[in-house]
Order: structure tokens, then C-alpha cells, then sequence
């Protein structure tokens, strides 16, 4: 059993983007380090749970859940955004569709999750050179006017997976303690507050 006591804090991470960009594989190689040739499509959700340990030594519980990309379940994803602390946005480099189509990702995102969700955005397929569809610099322009970071990536290499959820965990839990910190200070100037009024 893994040290329960310490990954008592779970993040929830979604994985977005069109359908076949490659998020199940994506996901497939973080958790268990395989990789499938063969195109099932998601229905609906799926969602698996990974141990991380922080570059300060802290461990976390991430829950990371793996959409369906095809239209006719985007409607229900919109429930997934509740809760979650953070999301890996990925497109196809050897497709220009799903490139385009990450506007419409970062919109709904924008109307749906909470603003204190973080964001990556993953250009997945890059073994796939000859067939690339979208430069890294159009990858890299996209995400510097979202204010995002972009990973280059291939599932099926392994390339930049484990590196892009890392970055991404690491953002959140600094954004949270942040969040917390803040919150310890709010309480005890309230709870000075208290001790002036008396
Ligand atoms: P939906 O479930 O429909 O939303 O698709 P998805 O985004 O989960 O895509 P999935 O992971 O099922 O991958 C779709 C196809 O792309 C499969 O045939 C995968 O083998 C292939 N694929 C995924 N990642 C890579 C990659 O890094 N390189 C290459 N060459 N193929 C990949």
C-alpha cells in the first residue's frame, strides 16, 4: 500500500482536446508506461489515480481523468470541469484541425472551469514528423498568446510525458499553497481582529 498519511492532498486533472489527438495514450503512457497502436475511442470518462512526489519531497494523489473528444459527449464533459484543479490540453501535430480547435477547448474552459485552474497545452505525435500539420513555432505562438507553456510530445515515444504532468502538478500544488498560505494569513489577521475588539 502506498504511504497513505502522506497523499492525504488529491488533485484532479483533466485531460481535453479533439477526438484521436491521443489523450488516452497520453495518459496510458504516465500511468503504466504502454503504449496501443489500435484507435478506441473513449465514451464518456475514464479516470486512474497516480502517486506523485513534489521536488520538495511532498507526495500528492492525482486523479486524472481521461474525456471522450468527440462532440457528442462535450456536452456532459462540462460536468467534469467541477472540481478540478487542472488541465493537459493536447492537439495532434499531424492535424491542424485539432490545432484550430484548441480556441474553442480554451473557451469552454473559460466558461466553465474555476480561474484558478492551471493549464498546459501538449502538441502530441511529433514522431510523426513527416506528417506534421502545425509547426513548433505555430505551437509555441498559440501558446504564448493563451499565456500557456507548451510540451512537444509523443505518447507512443514517451517523449515529454512524464515531464509535462510533472510541470503541471508541480504549477498546481504552488498555486494551492499559495492559496492556502494566503488563507493561514487571512485567519490569523481575523483572528487578531478579535483579540483588538475584545
Ligand atoms: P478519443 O477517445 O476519441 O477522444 O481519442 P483520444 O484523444 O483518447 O486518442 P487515443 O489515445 O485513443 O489515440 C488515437 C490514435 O492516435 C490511436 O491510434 C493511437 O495509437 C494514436 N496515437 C496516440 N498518441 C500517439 C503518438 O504520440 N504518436 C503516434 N504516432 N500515434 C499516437
Amino acid at each position: 500500500m502506498a504511504d497513505k498519511e502522506n497523499t492525504e492532498i488529491t488533485y484532479k486533472v483533466l485531460l481535453l482536446g479533439d477526438s484521436s489527438v491521443g489523450k488516452t495514450c497520453f495518459l496510458k503512457r504516465y500511468i503504466d508506461n504502454t503504449f496501443q497502436d489500435a484507435y478506441l475511442s473513449t465514451i464518456g470518462f475514464d479516470f486512474k489515480f497516480k502517486n506523485v512526489t513534489l521536488k520538495d519531497g511532498k507526495k500528492v494523489k492525482v486523479q486524472l481523468w481521461d474525456t471522450a473528444g468527440q462532440e457528442r459527449f462535450r456536452t456532459i464533459a462540462k460536468s467534469y470541469y467541477k472540481g478540478a484543479h487542472g488541465i493537459v490540453l493536447i492537439y495532434d501535430v499531424t492535424s491542424k484541425r485539432t490545432y484550430e480547435n484548441i480556441r474553442k477547448w480554451l473557451n469552454q474552459i473559460k466558461e466553465e472551469a474555476s480561474n484558478r485552474i492551471s493549464i498546459i497545452l501538449v502538441a502530441n505525435k511529433i514522431d510523426c514528423e513527416g506528417e506534421r500539420e502545425v509547426s513548433k513555432e505555430e505551437g509555441e505562438n498559440l501558446a504564448t498568446t493563451s499565456g500557456l507553456t507548451l510540451f512537444e510530445a509523443s505518447a507512443k515515444d514517451s517523449i515529454n510525458v512524464n515531464e509535462s504532468f510533472q510541470y503541471l502538478i508541480e504549477k498546481i500544488s504552488e498555486k494551492y499553497a499559495n492559496i492556502n498560505s494566503n488563507t493561514t494569513k487571512l485567519n490569523n489577521s481575523k483572528n487578531e481582529k478579535k483579540g483588538c475588539n475584545r
